[in-house]
């Protein structure tokens, strides 16, 4: 059986998150302290590089190889960016911290910014998360007002401010070159990169962008240290994860875990079994631009790493899905969502999107034929190769996986004109987009 490790999410449900005392009895700012009286920045950026700490923003970058970039390139104003615009569908773990426990993500800040030599931060907090925008600005005014934040932190010559920065329902904002533009107050496109935001980010100045449950380990690390951190989870992939789990489970909600569960036993032991008269079909896995698992892959440990082996863990979303689920709706659902969101500004992600659902809703109609298999293949191949940012590069992954784990069930489509899961258009239901 699964246990639960909480770090993440240690004081969520615990502490009045409205209250910084509840938060320093529950060993609030004692990272802060320890950093600011015993450790040179260097220490720190150290620290977390040798704790494995990887970016859980769903890329998984090294945390502290980030943080070094940071330091060692010189610039007379760095920032410091806590990207909280968590627009994957299905994930909402960020949400959970930034409502249950800002005072931990306004710390990391600012270790991080002592640690690379920035002293402005900006969170970009999802525009519909409204609560969290509330918590965290109180949350920064508290600071302020204890001496954490602003001029002379804890009496020490370091200085740091926050400042929050809504979103406005972009999902293509939570890249961190177009949340920056976004921040700059231009259109949130993507720039091309390189260069990287390490070295010409927020207003062409150093930057480092880290996600929400990223900084959110950085407290403990500083106070318990690397080597405990990095005991935990699996050799590629250090701590913990925090996961949601929705769909056709008789729980849904999130869990914290060491790196390494499985989908059968995230099913099994935290979504409490499939829900009565559902039998598993597939899985969608770190969110639209994840992975959809089959039965077969139910075993594969999931980290960073286990995209190789076809589960992609990304931001932890985990969408259980049954026998009533039509794996050529689900892509064209898929389809629609990157291409309403796509910025439009390269051709590959603008185009291909709309060409392959175009070609899904086809199929799904019982008018595809055999040669819109070969041509979903090629877009999905163009997409990753050629689009300018993560969200064109991943818009295919659907394809592909329809394409390798269930492609009888497509062809049946277009062959017998039969949609086996008897959902979509073609079986006189409603289509879904
Ligand atoms: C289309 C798209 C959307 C993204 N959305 C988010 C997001 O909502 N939150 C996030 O932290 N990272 C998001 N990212 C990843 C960021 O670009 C960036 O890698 C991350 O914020 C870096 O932080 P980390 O190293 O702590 O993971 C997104 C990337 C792409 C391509
Ligand atoms: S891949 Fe898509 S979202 Fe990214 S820059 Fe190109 S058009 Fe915009």
């Amino acid at each position: 059986m699964i246990a639960e490790q909480r770090i993440v999410t240690e004081r969520l449900g615990i502490i009045d998150p409205q209250k910084i005392e509840d938060y320093i009895d529950h060993h609030g700012y004692e990272a802060l302290r320890k950093v600011l009286t015993g450790m040179s920045p260097a220490d720190v950026v150290d620290v977390i590089e040798r704790s494995g700490l990887r970016g859980r923003g769903g890329a998984g970058f090294p945390t502290g190889i980030k943080w070094k970039y940071v330091s060692k390139t010189p610039g007379d104003q760095k920032y410091v960016i806590c990207n909280a615009d968590e627009s994957e569908p299905g994930t909402f773990k960020d949400r959970l911290v930034l409502e249950g426990d800002p005072h931990t993500i306004v710390e990391a800040m600012i270790i991080a910014g002592y640690a690379v030599g920035a002293s402005v931060g900006y969170i970009y907090i999802r525009g519909e998360y409204g609560l969290s925008q509330k918590r965290f600005s109180h949350a920064i005014r508290q600071a302020r007002q204890n001496g954490y934040l602003g001029e002379h932190i804890l009496k020490s010559d370091f200085n740091f401010e926050i400042h929050v920065h809504s979103g406005a329902g972009a999902y293509i904002c939570g890249e961190e070159t177009a949340l920056i533009e976004s921040i700059e107050g231009k259109r949130g496109e993507p720039r091309t990169r390189p260069p990287y935001p390490t070295t010409n980010g927020l207003w062409n100045m150093p930057t480092l962008v880290n996600n929400v449950e990223t900084l959110a380990n950085v407290t403990a690390i500083i106070r318990n240290g690397a080597e405990w951190y990095h005991a935990i989870g699996t050799p590629s992939s250090a701590g913990t994860k925090v996961f949601t789990i929705f769909g056709k489970v008789n729980s849904r909600g999130f869990f914290e875990v060491p790196m390494g569960i499985s989908l059968r036993q995230a099913i099994d032991t935290f979504g409490k079994g499939m829900a009565s008269g559902s039998t598993f079909k597939l899985a969608q896995t770190g969110g639209s631009s994840g992975s959809l698992v089959p039965p077969d892959l139910l075993d594969i440990p999931m980290d960073f790493d286990s995209f190789k082996a076809g589960v992609v863990m990304g931001s932890g979303a985990l969408l259980i899905c049954d026998q009533n689920t039509c794996v050529v709706d689900l892509a064209r659902v898929l389809l629609n969502f990157f291409r309403v969101e796509s910025c439009g500004k390269c051709n590959p992600c603008r185009i291909g999107n709309m060409r392959a659902q175009t070609i899904l809703n086809g199929i799904a109609q019982g008018i595809g034929t055999m040669k819109d298999l070969e041509n979903l293949e090629m877009i999905g191949r163009y997409l990753y190769e050629m689009s300018n940012c993560g969200l064109g590069q991943t818009a295919g992954s659907p394809l592909r996986d329809i394409l390798t784990h269930f492609r009888p069930e497509v062809e049946a489509h277009i062959i017998s004109k039969d949609c086996l899961a008897g959902v979509c258009a073609m079986s006189g239901q409603p289509a879904l987009v």
